[in-house]
């Protein structure tokens, strides 16, 4: 599945409803802090937040949600918050696959998985391989994952694959050994917490990707909260380097409600 449409190469389709959301899920830390609990206790609660945007999703039709767990700078913490978040990711990921599959999710983790435990890389195998037949929704969380590591990786393998392209490399050629292959670039990328930065998130793919920052902190984001982040999303005009009047007539996204859903395509 690598035939998406390159922002920076051709337009892509785009519909009222985000195909691919990808989110900065940031704020738990002070979430505890504010009501005097420990900072993994904000991340519990973190737990929750995915489920409930998860559910949101498949209910909206989105196609892709990528999530950022853990990124590459995040073993800088202290070793108990991140012995914590490791634990957490075993727990969710037992927890939660069997309910995942139920509902026609597809599981996917993304990022240099190397560095984890062998209990963790075979609990991801195992659920990336019981969900591998699922098309609702495209589910990627993304640890140990970094935008930098990402292109590197790919354009390493690239190479190692072809030789002969060192010097001649293009983006088509690039595309297939991205974390994110199998999707087409983020239409919406939200971070929650207030704060307005990529972090080292994904890169490459958000060339073109609507941007929306909102102060709510991840453990309160809701399906709500995901509306207001779509609605803002159906109000921008996505011009793609063209002008305003080069549009298609039907191209504004304004004018549809978040509340249709994939059965009105
Ligand atoms: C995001 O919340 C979760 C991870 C990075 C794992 P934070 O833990 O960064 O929360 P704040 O930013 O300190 O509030
Ligand atoms: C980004 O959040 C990474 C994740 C949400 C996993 P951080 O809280 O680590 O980001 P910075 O370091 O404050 O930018
Ligand atoms: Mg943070």
């Amino acid at each position: 599945m690598t035939d998406f449409k390159s922002s920076t190469l051709e337009i892509p389709d785009a519909g009222r409803i985000p195909r691919h959301i990808a989110v900065i899920m940031d704020g738990n830390g002070r979430w505890a802090k504010q009501r005097f609990l420990p900072r993994v206790a904000g991340h519990r609660r973190g737990l929750d937040a995915v489920r409930t945007v998860v559910r949101a999703c498949v209910e909206r039709g989105v196609d892709f949600l990528t999530l950022f767990a853990f990124s590459s700078e995040n073993w800088r913490r202290p070793a108990e918050e991140v012995s914590f978040l490791m634990q957490l990711f075993v727990i969710a990921l037992e927890q939660e696959i069997g309910k995942l599959h139920e509902n026609g999710v597809r599981f996917r983790a993304i990022g240099d998985l190397s560095r984890f435990e062998p209990e963790f890389r075979r609990l991801v195998s195992e659920a990336e391989a019981l969900t591998a037949g699922n098309q609702r929704l495209n589910l990627a969380i993304a640890v140990n994952y970094g935008g930098r590591w990402d292109v590197l990786q790919a354009v390493n393998r690239l190479l190692r694959d072809n030789p002969g392209l060192a010097g001649a490399v293009s983006e088509r050629d690039l595309a297939p050994y991205l974390a994110l292959h199998y999707a087409p670039e983020p239409d919406l990328f939200i971070r929650t917490g207030g704060e307005q930065r990529i972090s080292n998130f994904v890169l490459w793919q958000l060339a073109y990707t609507e941007l929306y920052f909102t102060d709510t902190l991840w453990p309160d984001f809701d399906a709500a909260a995901l509306d207001r982040a779509i609605i803002s999303y159906q109000q921008r005009e996505r011009r793609f380097g063209r002008t305003s009047e080069q549009l298609p007539e039907d191209a504004g996204l304004a004018s549809f409600s978040v509340a249709d859903t994939r059965s009105a395509d």
